[in-house]
């Protein structure tokens, strides 16, 4: 059985499903934050609980953990800090324990997919295109933002785990920015905040100069990595970081590559405006996803075009509502800010 924490987020509800397809057992252990995608499932144990006070029942029966739940953004993270500490770090270093415990109990691997990701490669823009690092798994990392440094945080307790238990067999998946289509939908992340703004307002902001790099990544080749670290060897994995990406781009030709799509495939003019006001794209990383290629075989060769027009598609079909712009649940910060954080902060 494989244990999924935070199953029943955007990567997770598209994981699990496959999971189940393929024939596995699936444990959920979620806290429901954004409600459950799922229909009941002989084969599904949804259990709705929080990780930063994990019973050890939960891995009964379990050979492998996807370890995806906690907040899963910069502004969620910056808002409540303490919880994105208590969720990131404090909750995977306790799944990990109890995991590793186990693992020695029962003379048996246990592997622990971490959902890491690559902000933690965050570093000051440069708009010179000669003067781009490429990110590597092998390069110092030292992220400072509070997302991207509990992420890194939580992998070195990962690897401490791992360095007392040798059948505790932990991977960090640094992945891309997300984009595609999810039975638990965001548009807060940056190819589909476009695609749903060019669907409502035939018009894309881009903050900043636009010149600042990202990596992104398919939801499916997100969930094909994981299903293919789940199987492969262990000698490979045990201790090691890869980023999933399938390509870089800068911001600015992202916002006019999703116009071209949409102009293409619909006929549909979309302008691109740029508000230089705020000091947004501050914040440029240009991955490699050559390891997992080179050391795994896996490659993430889904691009923009067709999650564009699939969620261009379910947005015409109004599967997320007439006004998915102002329904809260797509948008993490406001629906936190409207359910757990109510009355918090700002
Ligand atoms: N979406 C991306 O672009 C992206 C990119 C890189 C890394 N990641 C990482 O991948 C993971 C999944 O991302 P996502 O987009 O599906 O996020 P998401 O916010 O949609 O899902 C997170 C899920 O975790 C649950 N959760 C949060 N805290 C919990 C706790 N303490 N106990 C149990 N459940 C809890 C929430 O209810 C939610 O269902 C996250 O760890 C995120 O940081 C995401």
């Amino acid at each position: 059985m494989i244990l999924v924490s935070g199953g029943a987020g955007y990567v997770g509800s598209v994981l699990v499903k496959e999971l189940l397809a393929l024939g596995e057992e699936v444990r959920v252990v979620d806290t429901l934050w954004f409600g459950s995608p799922f229909a009941p499932h002989d084969r599904l144990d949804l259990v709705d609980g929080d990780l930063r006070s994990p019973s050890p029942a939960w891995l009964d029966g379990i050979d492998s953990i996807v370890h995806l739940s906690g907040l899963s953004n910069d502004p969620t993270a910056d808002f409540a800090p303490e919880l994105n500490s208590e969720a990131n770090v404090y909750a995977t270093k306790q799944l990990a324990q109890l995991a590793a415990a186990r693992a020695a109990r029962e003379s048996k691997a246990i592997r622990y997919l971490f959902a890491s990701t690559c902000s933690v490669y965050y570093a000051p823009t440069t708009t010179d295109e000669a003067n781009v690092t490429v990110m590597t798994e092998e390069m110092p990392i030292a992220p400072t933002a509070n997302y991207s440094k509990t992420k890194r945080l939580a992998e070195v307790e990962l690897l401490r785990i791992a360095d007392q238990q040798p059948l505790f067999v932990p991977v960090m998946l640094r992945k891309g920015t997300i984009f595609g289509l999810s039975p638990r939908m965001r548009f807060d992340l940056v190819v589909n905040v476009f695609t749903l703004h060019a669907w409502r307002h035939k018009l894309l902001t881009v903050h900043g100069h636009g010149e600042a790099w990202r990596p992104l990544l398919h939801i499916r080749d997100a969930v094909d990595a994981y299903i293919h670290l789940l199987n492969a060897p262990e000698e490979k994995i045990r201790g090691e970081a890869f980023n999933v990406v399938h390509k870089n781009y800068r911001v600015l030709e992202l916002a006019h590559w999703v116009t071209e799509v949409i102009e293409q495939k619909y006929g549909v003019d979309v302008r691109v405006r740029r508000d230089r006001s705020g000091n947004a794209g501050a914040r440029s990383y240009f991955v490699s996803g050559d390891k997992i290629a080179r050391e795994l075989g896996f490659s993430a060769d889904r691009g923009v075009t067709d999650a564009v027009t699939a969620m261009w598609d379910a947005l015409e079909r109004g599967d997320f509502g007439p006004e998915p712009e102002g329904d809260p649940r797509f948008f993490n910060i406001r629906w936190l800010k409207e359910t757990l954080f109510a009355g918090v902060g700002a």
